[in-house]
């Protein structure tokens, strides 16, 4: 693969990884992802963002600086955005062909490559506005974007160009192979959107008032290019990317979309059982439903569509006088990534005493849940606990709607 100019004397590296492996060692990414880095060239060159050796990536980025004719050894700077090891995690190895590079990064950044590269050398800190001259015309500025989504995390700007590199924000899961947006269709378009939510909701989602304060703060710059570290470059409409971000952000304090997301279990089919009418009370009121079960699918999945949902369902049997565990697996990972300001309705089956609502209240008392009558029945679901059912579904649709102003 051969380097991308992406502006006079700017450009993408990108090494594509999909080995498989799970992403932050617990995410699916079976579209793979992309490990993005950028040259910037003046009488100096600079190096944005590193990669991790993961599935060949130093051997790609080595390749393109080849096809730009730069020998690691001659690159000057290599600035660090961000030190989570994905963009870092060679670091050790580019240091040991490249020992006289300067690593710029924030103090925090400082503190991180010591302490998870044991190295002090070459570290020079950058301020938030602070600029660097590369000569000939060419400058850079950093940016602090302090938690989106560690607490080091800086951008780098370049003015002429209009380039802001970004690092993980405005970023997507999904490989690269064509990098703009303009040269993509409206099916990649699809994917990227659905990969850059997915992406969102699983690594940033938790720190999305920062991502605002970020947003607000790059307002003032005329930005013409976003460059991210993952996923595509979005150079023809980079509000979209923005926008999007944004939209993203603003669904932790609700409304998110007036859409419900159905998360179930069942053992022998008898909560199972109950999504027909649930799903057809919903429908009567016209809202979409998304409908997710654990634990066939990973919980990066419903996470994603339950962060963007205003209203959600949970539809699982009593087990052991407490939640269906895989359930109860995925609502403690929606609050840890602070799935707050939703609808919600409980339903599920029992055998015995039952035990799985009293669970469900206690663990999300403190989620900010505006938690409607939960429908729970022994065994199997008769035609009147159906009617029931359909007519929670449809009330729930109700109130998603009112919430949403739609
Ligand atoms: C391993 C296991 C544990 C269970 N624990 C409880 C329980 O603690 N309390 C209860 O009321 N029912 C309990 N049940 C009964 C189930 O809740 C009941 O069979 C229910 O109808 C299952 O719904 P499902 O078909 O949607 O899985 C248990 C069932 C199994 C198989
Ligand atoms: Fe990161
Ligand atoms: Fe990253």
């Amino acid at each position: 693969m051969k380097a991308v100019e992406i502006a006079e004397n700017i450009y993408f590296i990108g090494a594509n990884i999909k080995n498989g492996d799970l992403f932050e060692g617990m995410w699916p990414i079976p579209d793979g992802v992309s490990l993005n880095s950028y040259i910037v060239k003046g009488d100096k060159t600079a190096l944005i963002d590193l990669v991790r050796d993961w599935d060949n990536a130093p051997e790609a980025l080595k390749e393109q600086l080849a096809s730009l004719n730069i020998d690691i050894n001659n690159i000057d700077y290599l600035v660090l955005n961000h030190l989570e090891p994905d963009h870092t995690g060679w670091l050790c190895e580019f240091l040991k062909l490249n020992p006289k590079v300067t690593i710029l990064t924030t103090q925090l950044g400082k503190n991180m490559v010591k302490g998870f590269y044991k190295n002090e050398d070459n570290v020079q800190i950058v301020k938030d506005g602070e600029k660097l001259d590369l000569g000939n015309n060419m400058e850079l500025t950093f940016y602090t974007a302090p938690n989106v989504h560690w607490p080091e995390t800086m951008v780098t700007y370049n003015e002429k160009s209009g380039v802001l590199f970004s690092c993980d924000a405005f970023g997507s899961y999904g490989c690269v192979d064509n990098p703009f947006d303009d040269q993509l269709d409206d099916e990649k378009h699809a994917f990227y959107d659905r990969e850059s939510l997915r992406y969102y909701a699983n690594i940033v989602a938790s720190f999305s008032p920062f991502v605002q304060k970020a947003i607000d703060k790059l307002a003032s710059l005329d930005i013409k290019m976003i460059a991210p570290s993952h996923g595509i470059i979005w150079r023809e409409n980079p509000s979209v990317i923005i926008e999007r971000y944004r939209r993203f952000a603003e669904y932790m304090n609700g409304p998110a979309e007036p859409e419900i997301t159905i998360l179930w279990g069942s053992m022998y089919g008898n909560t199972e059982s109950a999504l027909a009418p649930l799903i057809d009370g919903i429908k009567s009121e016209g809202v979409t439903v998304h409908l997710h079960q654990v634990p066939n699918e990973d919980v990066s999945f419903p996470l994603t569509s339950a962060y963007k949902s205003a209203g959600l369902v949970f539809a699982m049997p009593t087990y052991e006088y407490r939640m269906f565990p895989p359930v109860a697996a995925a609502i403690d990972m929606f609050g840890r990534k602070h799935l707050k300001n939703k609808k919600v309705l409980r339903i599920g089956s029992y055998g015995w005493s039952g035990g799985a609502q009293k669970e469900f209240d206690s663990i999300t008392a403190d989620y900010n849940w505006d938690c409607l009558e939960p429908v729970e029945w022994q065994g199997g679901c008769d035609e009147d606990t159906k009617k029931k059912i359909y007519e929670q579904g449809k009330k729930l649709a109700k109130t998603v709607k009112e919430f949403c102003g739609v």
